[in-house]
């Protein structure tokens, strides 16, 4: 609850048209099959793609809001051009984009 609270809280600030079901719908289509519903990307396919896990606050702070945004329109590439996360600058607006960042900041635990 409290997280949709927040999520709500950075929606207001992102946008007044999506609602926190619609970025929690995205998530869950698009990114959740890697990252995991709980952004911890203990899923099969997280694991094997290589993603960190988001409720991590020292991952969380290794990137900008804005280089998150760039990388989820742009994909992310290996060093040896292997595509490790695809571009979805073709399913998602901006508004949509900034909106799931915002998400994904909600999904960091509290310090420890
Ligand atoms: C095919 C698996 C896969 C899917 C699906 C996927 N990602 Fe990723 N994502 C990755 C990998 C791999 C990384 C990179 C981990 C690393 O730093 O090496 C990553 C990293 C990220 C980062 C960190 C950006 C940074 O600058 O370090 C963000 C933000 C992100 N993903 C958001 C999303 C969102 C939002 C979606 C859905 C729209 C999504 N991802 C879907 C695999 C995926």
């Amino acid at each position: 609850m409290k997280k949709f609270v927040l999520l709500a809280a950075a929606l207001i600030t992102t946008s007044a048209v999506l609602t926190a079901a619609d970025v929690a719908t995205n998530w869950d289509a698009n990114c959740a099959s890697c990252h995991g519903k709980d952004g911890k990307g203990a899923t099969r396919a997280g694991r094997t793609a290589g993603v960190k896990d988001f409720t991590d606050a020292a991952y969380q702070k290794e990137f900008t809001d804005q280089k998150a945004v760039d990388q989820i329109k742009n994909g992310m590439k290996d060093k040896d051009g292997k595509e490790k996360m695809k571009a979805y600058a073709d399913k998602m607006n901006e508004e949509e984009i900034k909106a799931v960042v915002a998400f994904i900041r909600t999904l960091v635990a509290p310090a420890k």
